[in-house]
């Protein structure tokens, strides 16, 4: 197999040696496939919701697919792995709202993981806001480039058990459209310049969504002062584009 995307190469360096996997909407199977090949995973389950797309993954592992570590299961979601069958997982490729409805369906089992790693396409700050919410630690936030984008990976431990993950800390955390789950800190001090940029496209998102409300008649003064305030916040990590 060939080497990994920039993308996928930071999702794989977050699974430790020795680590198992569970590859959630693996499509064409390259992750499991480069954690398995190079010994870093001593079994992967590769998972998807479709079967054209789990026969994507099953051509690309070839010859090894009977292989015992191997394992490839068709379903929705956690809905295919039993309870800490394994110590990861990865759900990358999915816009962050499925991301959270998958997590979601079955919080014991959610909990039941050691690990998480996400790429959300989308919604990113959705799914910060309700993992932190839910008692999930973020440990790390980053960006990587692939073509036109910037991707964020993010690399979660979630609650010790499902009762903690019960508490609603809502009240005690900034407002869900604060800026600051879009763009955390670690990211702006880890990754100042792609941060910077990944700022910009954030800033040119928000003023195009001003312009909007600006030509509407029924926005509140309220709708407005936020929409600005996040304006603030990237243009005082980003640069206007
Ligand atoms: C864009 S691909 C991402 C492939 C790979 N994970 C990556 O990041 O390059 C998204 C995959 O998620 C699968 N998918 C969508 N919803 C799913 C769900 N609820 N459970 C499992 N797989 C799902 C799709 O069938 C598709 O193969």
């Amino acid at each position: 197999m060939n080497g990994l995307t920039d993308r996928l190469q930071m999702i794989a360096d977050e699974i430790k040696q020795g680590e198992t996997m569970a590859d959630i909407g693996t499509d064409h199977g390259f992750l499991p496939l480069y954690l398995w090949e190079n010994g870093i995973s001593p079994s992967v389950i590769m998972c998807d919701i479709s079967e054209p797309s789990l026969a994507k993954a099953k051509a690309a592992a070839g010859a090894y697919q009977f292989g015992r570590e191997l394992d490839f299961r068709a379903g929705d979601g956690l809905k295919v792995l039993k309870s800490g069958e394994v110590d990861a997982v990865v759900i990358a490729g999915m816009g962050g709202l499925l991301i959270h409805d998958i997590l979601a369906a079955d919080m014991e089992k959610t909990c039941s993981f050691s690990k998480y790693i996400f790429q959300p396409r989308n919604h990113a700050a959705h799914l910060r806001y309700w993992l932190v919410s839910n008692g999930f630690s973020i440990v790390k936030n980053q960006l990587v480039r692939e073509g036109k984008f910037i991707c964020e990976v993010i690399t979660v431990l979630p609650p010790k058990s499902s009762k903690n993950g019960d508490t609603d800390l809502s009240d005690t955390l900034p407002a869900q459209d604060d800026p600051c789950w879009d763009l955390p800190k670690d990211m702006l001090l880890s990754q100042p310049e792609l941060a910077r940029d990944y700022a910009a496209v954030k800033l040119g998102i928000e003023q195009k969504i001003l312009e909007g409300m600006r030509r509407s008649s029924n926005v509140s003064d309220c709708e407005l002062h936020n929409v600005e305030r996040r304006i603030d916040y990237f243009r005082s990590y980003g640069y206007e584009v």
